[in-house]
């Protein structure tokens, strides 16, 4: 692994409430309370939910999932109902969203939740994290948002403002930079309100420091950023040079019969 240099975050913004990561966290906490896009799933801190939505949101953006957050919700409302479920109706349900094994994992996780934990939902990150499904990134995102605990989320949304407010030369896909990301987060989180504080940096990620077209001006946060400073933005993140992708010829047949095709799961 290549040894990183000590990741300088933040700098020290001219902000009269004291140290920068106090005046950074206070920033982004009352920006999210103000810009947060207003999504029916985001006004609870019930587990249950709070979990559905997150599962929902790994590898998707906020518009794309909500529609399909709130379907699950009213026929799911709760862990017993979806342990109850059938896991094809569980899968139907989640049709068009992709990535099938989230809604495997969610229905088996709620069968473990409602026979081996009598309904007892997880109430820590190191609960969570022990559930099918659930990350490091997952874990901290529910145990934040739905019971306070000052856990960091790391999605690359969050890599991207990171990069932009450290003016990290070295890529982000860079196993070590990723652990000095986290080690960044876990920092940060500390303080009041972790599960607005972690919720305000994935959406600052979507809504204003985006990939291209970052809008600087509109940032809560730009008096901290030192890519901003140094005129880097658009050269931040950095990131490996993708390998080509492989082409390959392949065979296909079909069977058709009176009409019909014939699939298979
Ligand atoms: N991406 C994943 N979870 C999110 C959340 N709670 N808010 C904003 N973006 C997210």
């Amino acid at each position: 692994m290549t040894r990183v240099r000590k990741i300088r975050l933040l700098l020290p913004a001219d902000f009269c409430e004291g140290a920068p990561r106090v005046a950074f966290r206070r920033r982004i906490i009352a920006w999210f309370r103000r810009a947060a896009r207003p999504v029916s799933w985001r006004g609870t801190k019930d587990p249950y939910r709070v979990w559905i939505a997150e599962i929902a949101l790994q590898q998707t953006r906020v518009e794309q999932g909500t529609p399909y957050i709130e379907r699950f919700l009213d026929r799911f409302p709760s862990v017993q109902t979806l342990a109850a479920a059938n896991l094809d109706e569980v899968l139907k349900l989640w049709e068009g969203l992709g990535y099938y094994a989230r809604a495997r994992h969610l229905h088996k996780a709620a069968c473990c939740i409602v026979r081996e934990r009598d309904g007892r939902m997880p109430a820590s990150a190191a609960e969570w994290i022990t559930m099918p499904g659930v990350g490091r990134y997952t874990a901290g995102a529910i145990a934040s948002i739905a019971f306070g605990e000052a856990v960091p989320v790391l999605d690359g949304n969050v890599k991207r403002v990171l990069a932009r407010l450290g003016n990290l030369g070295e890529s982000i896909d860079n196993a070590a930079v990723e652990k000095s990301l986290w080690e960044e987060m876990t920092t940060l989180v500390k303080g009041a309100a972790p599960g607005d504080f972690n919720q305000g940096m994935m959406e600052l990620g979507a809504q204003i420091c985006t990939p291209r077209a970052p809008r600087c001006l509109d940032c809560p946060v730009q008096p901290h950023c030192r890519a901003h400073a140094a005129g880097t933005v658009a050269d931040r993140p950095v990131r490996k040079k993708k390998a080509a992708t492989p082409h390959h010829e392949v065979v296909v047949a079909a069977i058709l019969k009176n009409g019909r095709y014939l699939l298979g799961k």
